[in-house]
């Protein structure tokens, strides 16, 4: 493993040569989400240090079009940021054939990797990614961007804790069921991050807005975490609080968050959580405590590093994904808007859920799996999110959950989630949805316990048939 990290670091070195020697408009390409704006501002930032010039966009997908449209553009080294891996042919032949002349393509990636480059362009491309040394879980785009910045100058290790925000909006962070923690080369990235004093760790109640939301709110949205008679409910959560004799307001009336509670009542919460979970049977009763990061150059808002890398996906996701790079670079000054951001992104969520409850007849359940055909009713920006909570949640049997919504040109964007239990005895999303795909056509990939894909709309029933036949005969 060791050995693996020390090749990847020596790829990343040579990436960081050539953006150190190149004199002239660096084109950057990056991902929308979380950790492909945590990627693009370590980019920016290392670039700025360097005073080289820029030209960022971040997009939802790296499209054969789009690398069509770079092609045309005057740009003698292009970055790919967590993203490019999957479409190494299409660089190949629009970015990198010969009479495309001098141009220099980095990929700096963790997807999978898919195509070849012709063994005659290969001088003209510096691929980044830990699954070409077996490294194929537990660092994000935003990890190996951040493993090429540090080569390019030990100044940039302030930008560590980027990397551990990306990893933890890829959900690399394990749930309430697994080990909670980052592993791998995420921990050794979260070292330089406690070593910078840019990430400090403490020991919390694993439960999502522990400085944002009111100590009720944060109770009633809790799914991972999921406590049984509490979530989903404000005025059982509000009970809940009453009855375990914690205060809901601050003495100036302003809402308590649980970064307010006092060790004794924070003990108090959980022991009335850890009550409510074994009277239901959920598995691991008591593992609702565990690390915590917090961002210690963040203002207080935006300190907490789940609810930071929130924060950015909604911003990448709903196309200001510069507002998130500013908030990455430590500049608040659009924090406002921010937070608009957030809450329409948030508002979108529960409506998709809402809607997955009220319209049962679009959800079909087998024996295998469960599967939800939204169509247009659930935007594809938010169906990873809305699979996810589902599949936390008990709205559904405990069984893997695909999701289905229209994506543009007529393709259908597919997200898979499966607990983990089930991943425990042996279930693999990423393998299922590999061969589903190789069916369909498309692209998909992802982990055991979470993966996605986009195929063609015409394809969704050999999809889900496919995946119907794998699992039935899976042992
Ligand atoms: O899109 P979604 O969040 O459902 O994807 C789950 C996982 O699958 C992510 O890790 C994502 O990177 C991966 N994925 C992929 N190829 C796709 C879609 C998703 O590798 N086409
Ligand atoms: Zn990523």
């Amino acid at each position: 493993m060791l050995e693996n990290i020390q090749n990847l670091v020596v790829n990343a070195k040579k990436a960081a040569d050539v953006i150190k020697s190149f004199s002239g408009r660096v084109r950057i390409i990056s991902h929308y989400d979380c950790d492909g704006v945590c990627s693009a501002a370590i980019m920016l930032r290392a670039l700025v240090r360097e005073g080289k010039e820029f030209h960022l966009t971040l997009v939802k997908q790296l499209s054969d079009n789009l690398i069509r449209e770079i092609s045309h553009e005057e740009n003698g080294l292009v970055i790919f940021l967590d993203l490019g891996s999957g479409q190494l042919e299409s660089i190949d032949k629009h970015l990198l054939s010969e009479e495309k002349g001098s141009r220099i393509v980095i990929v700096s990636d963790h997807h999978q990797v898919q195509g070849e480059i012709q063994p005659a362009l290969e001088r003209k491309i510096f691929h980044v990614n830990p699954m070409l040394f077996g490294i194929d879980e537990n660092v994000a785009g935003a990890g190996v961007t951040y493993l090429i910045a540090r080569a390019m100058s030990p100044v940039n290790t302030d930008l560590s804790e980027l990397g551990i925000v990306g990893a933890i909006g890829d959900s690399q962070i394990g749930s309430i069921g697994e080990n909670w923690g980052l592993f791998g080369l995420n921990k050794e990235i979260l070292k330089d991050a406690e070593k910078a004093k840019k990430i400090k760790i403490e020991k919390g109640l694993r439960i999502w807005g522990r400085r944002t939301r009111p100590i009720h709110k944060a109770l009633e949205y809790s799914v991972d975490p999921y406590i049984p008679g509490v979530s989903n409910s404000e005025s059982a959560s509000v009970q809940f609080l009453q009855e375990l004799g914690i205060e809901l307001k601050r003495p100036d009336g302003t809402w308590r968050t649980l970064a307010d509670l006092s060790e004794e009542e924070q003990q108090k919460l959980a022991s009335g959580i850890i009550k409510e979970r074994i009277r239901n049977n959920e598995e691991h009763p008591e593992r609702i405590f565990g690390d915590v990061y917090e961002l210690t150059d963040k203002k207080e808002e935006l300190r907490g590093a789940s609810e930071f890398a929130t924060i950015l996906n909604a911003c990448g996701k709903t196309g200001a994904g510069y507002l998130g790079i500013s908030l990455c670079l430590n500049d608040f000054s659009s924090l406002d808007d921010v937070k608009a951001r957030l809450e329409s992104y948030r508002r979108e969520i529960g409506k998709g859920l809402s809607w997955v409850e009220k319209n049962s007849d679009a959800v079909k359940i087998t024996e295998n799996a469960s599967y939800i055909r939204a169509g247009a009713k659930i935007p594809e920006y938010i169906i990873s999110n809305v699979t996810s909570i589902i599949s936390k949640s008990n709205m559904l049997p405990p069984k893997p959950v695909f999701a289905f919504v229209d994506a543009e040109e007529g393709m259908t964007k597919v997200s898979a989630r499966a607990e983990d239990s089930l991943v425990k005895a042996g279930l693999d999303l990423k393998d299922i949805v590999a061969s589903a795909v190789a069916e369909t056509g498309g692209e998909g990939g992802g982990h055991s316990g979470a993966a996605g894909a986009t195929i063609p709309r015409e394809k969704e029933e050999i999809f889900i048939n496919t995946v119907e036949r794998l699992i039935k005969n899976r042992d």
